[in-house]
């Protein structure tokens, strides 16, 4: 009798010291499956960042009586439990804010095809998964963001062009070890080759740049004159524009010369363990729709200034008063995922900083 008890109470404890190895809060970590059996329920593995239960989920909620449940986590700890749930996973949306992490997860076969009519006349082809494996819902733009006092904006062109000595001590990043510098260095490898790539990341890395590990901070830093270019995603600065709208920083979009500027996106799919697989599809379709898609609070990139993906959707006031510019569709978004290890091994070669300065 004794063993049966602690059975249990060892599954327990390796399970809860898993978590913890992936970084992921214990309370979080599990959806009631059980309870859930009375009313209809989704659950959503979520890499967002902006709070657990977003307002746009709860429109949903509000409109489709099915009860939302997130599990929060880093992008690439939440594909780690995926794989290691794989079809006992008790999520049914995987949610993730980078596309390389969407396409591994795809080509992993942790996603499931969707056939919908409405997801494939809501969202564009360059937004979706060949395979209807996962869809785009907002786009997020990394981009430079410079301050008018020290730089005048024909001083700027391209990511590569950050290499120019001209910079030395001038620019802001993030360290290596996040996601938003690993995609986007992943996009210079795509379009350079590695052996450019390395050259370009190396000219920036002998500018000396300050690391911070924040994009809010890099761009507070650039205003204060910290700096004087900082790498950012757009809705950071839409956030302080929305609290000042003459926050002195302005946004300048990368390679409109050459490639587009580089963008990642929010995109969600199936999972192929779904327990829930109709209400799965339910969200992806509310939130493709012109109502999941608007630029208010309500809407899916409204809620953090992104932009739709739905071009019929207006974006957000603040993110619509920035200057038009083409998005980099060169590089499949389909295709993040088959750079992801290079640029990391990339920044590693290049002495690129994994900490913060
Ligand atoms: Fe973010």
């Amino acid at each position: 009798m004794r063993k049966i008890r602690f059975i249990p109470l060892i599954i327990g404890l390796f399970a809860a010291s898993f978590f913890v190895l992936l970084g992921i809060p214990q309370q979080e970590r599990e959806p009631d499956i059980a309870e859930a059996r009375g009313g209809r329920v989704l659950n959503i593995y979520s890499s967002r960042h902006y709070g657990a239960l977003e307002e746009p989920f709860v429109a949903f909620q509000e409109e489709t009586g099915i009860e939302v449940r997130v599990s929060q986590g880093d992008p690439r700890a939440l594909l780690e439990r995926l794989r290691a749930e794989g079809d006992r996973t008790p999520a049914d949306i995987f949610f993730a804010v980078d596309a390389g992490v969407m396409s591994l997860a795809a080509q992993e076969g942790l996603l499931r095809p969707v056939e919908s009519e409405v997801l494939q006349d809501n969202i564009p082809e360059s937004q979706r998964d060949p395979d209807n494996r996962w869809f785009a819902l907002s786009q997020r733009v990394r981009t430079i963001m410079y301050n008018p006092d020290a730089v005048d904006a024909s001083e700027l062109s391209t990511y590569a062009a950050l290499a120019d000595e001209k910079w030395e001590g001038r620019l802001c990043m993030r360290p290596a070890t996040h996601i938003y510098t690993v995609s986007l260095v992943s996009s210079l490898i795509y379009h350079h080759g590695y052996d450019e790539a390395l050259e370009i990341v190396e000219g920036w890395v002998a500018n000396n740049p300050t690391y911070i590990n924040s994009d809010t901070r890099i761009i507070e830093t650039v205003a204060a004159g910290g700096c004087d270019i900082g790498l950012a995603n757009h809705y950071y600065l839409a956030r302080l524009l929305a609290e000042d709208a003459d926050y002195p920083v302005e946004v300048f979009w990368a390679n409109q010369e050459t490639t587009g500027t580089f963008y990642n996106v929010n995109a969600a799919g199936v999972t192929a363990g779904a327990r829930n697989y109709d209400e799965a599809v339910q969200f992806l379709e509310y939130m493709s729709s012109l109502e999941g898609q608007g630029g208010d609070e309500a809407g899916f990139p409204g809620s953090n200034y992104e932009f739709p993906t739905n071009p019929e959707a207006e974006p957000n006031e603040i993110i619509g008063e920035f200057s038009a510019f083409e998005l980099d569709l060169t590089y499949p978004l389909w295709e993040y995922g088959d750079y992801q290890e290079d640029a990391v091994r990339l920044l590693e070669e290049a002495g690129y900083g994994f900490e913060e300065s």
